[in-house]
């Protein structure tokens, strides 16, 4: 008779509704009884579930090749995600200063108006579908102005649709952000002018020894942005407005300012918006307690390692009286997250700007809280949430 946990990893398809379920409880399992877990899933993987294993992959990209970064075939290319060292640490290097905190900052004041904006449309109404009329659009005109920076104002109306049309699942929308990034690419490559921005350094920056970026290098960096950038940075912020739905006090916490050195990190540990990943084996070996050998493919379960009681205590809970939280919200190792600063500080302004206008948010009766299934999974995807309005 097979057993009904292993039997459930065998069968597991990462983007059912049904598995997503009674996936956490699953992973629970795993920890405890087989840490790396096979799956039959897109050709056949192996889940990784503890903590000090997801350390050791992140710490030894050499055998744990990112070739393959997903858990299922991607077709395109996507670096640095799916690079492994040397290439990808020149890719790193270029990309790096334009996702600090410090050179973010001239982005906030933009942010703060979209935020307000967004606000704006719904303050009289007392009433807001979270998702769609605040995280998606706040999200999207957030990462589409920093990708895509241009002085064009039409121009980057379009950039914004086509970015909000990608984070609201409109496959074709990717060949539209596409269209107008390689359109202000060939304008830029003539460009003297000085400019300093994302699409910039996609056209001065030097890799492999002095070489340029292919047009395919140059697109594969705007489509990561946009895939890494959009579904996670949206899903946290669609949490967050839950539990100040939800959580008593929240509100509170959340209204005093050190909540983002303090708080912040326990709900990325907690969210996990990025559940998985993938990896490829480049030599045979045993570093995770079995023998792996060449060529297998690996899930990388950062929320499972995120939920691990062997690291932290009371996982299932959200804790803020954590001594130390090195959660893995964001990775490990040198493909963790290019845009963790960004995010920081597109959740940080999202927080202020709804605190400043709304309280009492709450779920509007007889509503359900419709949630993602998938690599983000679990955030709320629809939400009707009511407010009361603060007094300027
Ligand atoms: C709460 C929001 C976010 C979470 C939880 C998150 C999580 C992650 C994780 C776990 C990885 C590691 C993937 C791996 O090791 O295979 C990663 C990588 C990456 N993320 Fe994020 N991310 C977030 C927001 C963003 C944003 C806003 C951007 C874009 C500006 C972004 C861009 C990237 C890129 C480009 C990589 C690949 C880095 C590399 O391979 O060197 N992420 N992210």
């Amino acid at each position: 008779m097979t057993d009904p946990h292993l039997d459930f990893f065998e069968r597991l398809d990462w983007f059912s509704r049904e598995d997503g379920q009674r996936l956490l409880a699953e992973l629970a399992w795993s920890r405890q009884e087989c840490p790396v877990v096979h799956s039959r899933y897109d050709g056949g993987q192996y889940v990784v579930t503890r903590y000090d294993d997801l350390r050791t992959i992140g710490e030894h990209p050499e055998i744990f090749s990112s070739s393959t970064p997903g858990v299922q075939h991607v077709p395109v290319a996507l670096p640095p995600l799916d690079l492994d060292p040397p290439l990808h640490r020149d890719f790193r290097q270029f990309l790096n200063p334009y996702f600090s905190r410090s050179f973010l900052q001239r982005y906030v004041p933009e942010m703060q108006r979209l935020a307000d904006s967004l606000i704006d449309n719904v303050i009289d109404s007392g009433r807001i579908e979270f998702v769609s009329q605040f995280a998606i659009p706040f999200t999207a005109g957030s990462l589409a102005r920093v990708v895509i920076d241009d002085d064009n104002d039409a121009r980057m109306k379009r950039a914004i649709e086509a970015v909000t049309g990608v984070a609201t699942g409109d496959q074709s929308a990717y060949e539209r952000v596409a269209g107008v990034a390689a359109e202000i690419l060939s304008e830029r490559s003539a460009d003297t002018t000085g400019r300093d921005d994302v699409l910039q350094s996609l056209v001065t920056a030097r890799v492999d020894g002095g070489r340029g970026l292919s047009l395919v290098e140059q697109l594969g960096v705007v489509t990561v942005l946009l895939l890494g950038g959009l579904d996670t940075t949206r899903g946290t912020i669609a949490h967050i407005g839950r539990y100040l739905a939800e959580l008593p006090g929240f509100e509170q916490r959340l209204r005093r300012p050190e909540w983002v050195r303090h708080d912040l990190d326990e709900l990325l540990r907690y969210t996990s918006a990025v559940s998985v990943m993938g990896r490829t084996v480049t030599q045979d070996n045993e570093l995770l307690g079995r023998p792996l050998k060449k060529g297998d493919r690996l899930a990388v379960h950062w929320q499972s390692g995120n939920r691990d009681e062997a690291k932290f205590e009371h996982a299932d809970e959200i804790r803020f009286d954590r001594p130390k939280n090195p959660h893995l919200a964001f990775g490990v190792g040198i493909h963790r997250c290019l845009g963790q600063q960004f995010a920081r500080l597109q959740i940080e302004v999202a927080v202020e700007r709804l605190l400043r206008r709304l309280t009492g948010l709450a779920v509007v009766p007889g509503t359900m809280i419709k949630e993602t299934v998938g690599v983000v999974a679990g955030a709320p995807e629809q939400m009707f949430l009511s407010f009361a309005t603060i007094a300027d």
